[in-house]
């Protein structure tokens, strides 16, 4: 399983990359605005930093727009996948740029049909948003279960790339279902290590290991 960085802060995915827990970044307008950078330059910043895909939104609604967005921010790195979202001027735009062997990720997906025509416009990743699904009282994990038997009934090669994350948890059974890849913010990666029993039989272990007297360095 792929992990993403759902951020554009430099910071917090450098402390990951650092630790190899980082195949990969996604951005969205949001983020952009909770950084306070300017798009091109934090992407490629990130770009630099990481090898894997980083994913860059484009922000125009019609097609022709898209396309020449998308083909910018694809100028600033090879490993950039353009984002675009699931309306048929993304499928669109999605379509063109994937058939110039240029890597799409598909965003805003909330449906397996909508994957379904994410998969035959030739997208790299689509983007199934869990949290926001669970938000309306929906169940996002239902989705990429879904998605994952149809992808699979069909041999579609897109990627998987369960979005809005929120909880260990959603990573956990992500994982069970098969999704290819999670994108999640820095903090729930780090949660990942977290357990209590860890805690408490490493507080033991201290404990002891001060009663014997000893040092190893
Ligand atoms: C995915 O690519 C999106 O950037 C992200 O996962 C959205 O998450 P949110 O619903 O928590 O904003």
């Amino acid at each position: 399983m792929k992990f993403f960085v759902d951020t554009a802060e430099i910071d917090a995915i450098a402390e990951l990359n650092d630790l190899g827990m980082v195949d990969g970044v996604t951005t969205n307008p949001s983020l952009i605005l909770k950084s306070g950078r300017d798009i091109l330059e934090v992407t490629k910043e990130i770009c630099e930093l990481v090898d894997g895909p980083v994913s860059a939104e484009v922000v125009a609604t019609e097609a022709d727009d898209m396309i020449a967005e998308g083909r910018k921010l694809a100028k600033i790195a090879p490993n950039i996948a353009v984002k675009v979202p699931l309306t048929w001027a993304g499928l669109k735009t999605c379509k063109t740029l994937s058939d110039e062997g240029q890597m799409v990720n598909v965003t805003l997906c909330f449906s397996t049909n909508q994957a379904i025509l994410a998969a035959k416009a030739g997208a790299t990743f689509i983007s199934p948003f869990i949290g926001r699904l669970d938000d309306i009282n929906l169940d996002g994990m239902d989705l990429i279960a879904d998605i994952r038997q149809v992808y699979d009934n069909y041999g579609f090669e897109t990627e998987i790339l369960a979005a809005s994350i929120r909880t260990v948890n959603h990573v956990t059974d992500s994982a069970r279902i098969g999704a290819d890849v999670i994108t999640a913010p820095p903090g729930v990666i780090k949660k990942l290590a977290d357990h209590p029993l860890t805690d408490k039989g490493l507080e033991a272990f201290l404990s002891d290991w001060a009663k014997t007297g000893q040092k190893i360095l």
